[in-house]
């Protein structure tokens, strides 16, 4: 299967950023740690990092098309970008959120998700496994 794998604002600084909640991985380790999945499995996949909502939605409209399925933590974003939530109803490509911390046990704020109704399913608060259990839904659902 073909996946695409976009990541928001902050995912970058894995490691550095409040390890105690993200863990203290980097984010070439996640990536690392996709790719031999993904190879593992016989999955292509392809990921993108933006800090920056407009970014995000190029990358999505540029390349949806090329792929069966895509997986979007949208950091922040997650939790105000109508822009993004936009984005994901207009590609007509199946979706699925996916966070490395649990959103329902942090701030209020992080409770909503924003883009949550353009997306099949939320997997979160399981670090990077969260992306791998998106990676075996779509592979039992796609
Ligand atoms: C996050 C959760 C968001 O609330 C936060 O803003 C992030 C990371 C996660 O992966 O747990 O940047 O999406």
């Amino acid at each position: 299967m073909r996946i695409l794998i976009v990541n928001g604002p902050n995912l970058n600084f894995l490691g550095k950023r409040e390890p105690e909640i993200y863990g203290n991985k980097s984010y070439d380790d996640l990536k690392n740690y996709l790719f031999d999945y993904a190879k593992n499995n016989n999955h292509y996949i392809e990921i993108y990092q933006s800090n920056h909502e407009g970014e995000i939605i190029d990358i999505i409209q540029n390349k949806y098309i090329e792929f069966d399925a895509l997986i979007i933590n949208p950091g922040a974003f997650t939790h105000y970008s109508y822009a993004i939530y936009d984005c994901l109803l207009s590609v007509n490509i199946k979706s699925l959120e996916v966070h490395l911390s649990d959103i329902y046990k942090r701030e209020d704020f992080r409770k909503i998700s924003v883009i949550k109704a353009a997306c099949e399913k939320q997997f979160y608060g399981k670090g990077f496994e969260s992306y791998i259990d998106a990676i075996k839904y779509l592979n039992e659902e796609v």
